[in-house]
């Protein structure tokens, strides 16, 4: 499935403007395209304990798990101007578990994969290799 990148980022910049932000004022806005071919948003929701702030790519894999799960082919992450911005490192985490090598994250400079983005990543097979499953 090609994903069409610029509605993603529009996605991305449309949940943006929900973005509960009173203490950074930064808004962000997370769009992933699904191997079935939904669409879902995340925004960041931020909090008084500074600490436990809630980032986009949170609620957009929130709202993947629980709109039926599946895997991340694509995601879009902006700023309130609208432009691709790099996932913090604890969502390339979460994008890792979600998505694995097949997805593709938006930056500045076009798609990278997230081979690229989290190199020697730590991921599920580390468990399963272990427990065996
Ligand atoms: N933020 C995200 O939502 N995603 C990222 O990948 C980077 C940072 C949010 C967290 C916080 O609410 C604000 O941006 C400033 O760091």
């Amino acid at each position: 499935m090609k994903p069409d990148w610029e509605g993603l980022r529009q996605a991305a910049l449309e949940v943006s403007r929900q973005a509960y932000v009173p203490y950074s004022h930064y808004p962000v806005g997370a769009a992933g395209l699904a191997d079935d071919g939904r669409v879902v948003v995340g925004c960041n929701v931020e909090n008084a304990g500074y600490g436990v702030a809630l980032c986009a790519e949170c609620g957009m894999v929130s709202q993947l798990v629980a709109t039926g799960g599946g895997r991340l082919l694509a995601v879009v992450c902006v700023n309130a101007l609208g432009e691709p911005i790099l996932p913090c490192g604890r969502c390339r985490q979460l994008l890792w578990e979600h998505g694995g090598e097949r997805l593709h994250v938006q930056t500045p400079g076009g798609p990278l994969g997230m081979t690229d983005l989290l190199p020697l990543a730590f991921g599920p097979d580390d468990i399963t290799h272990v427990t065996g499953g």
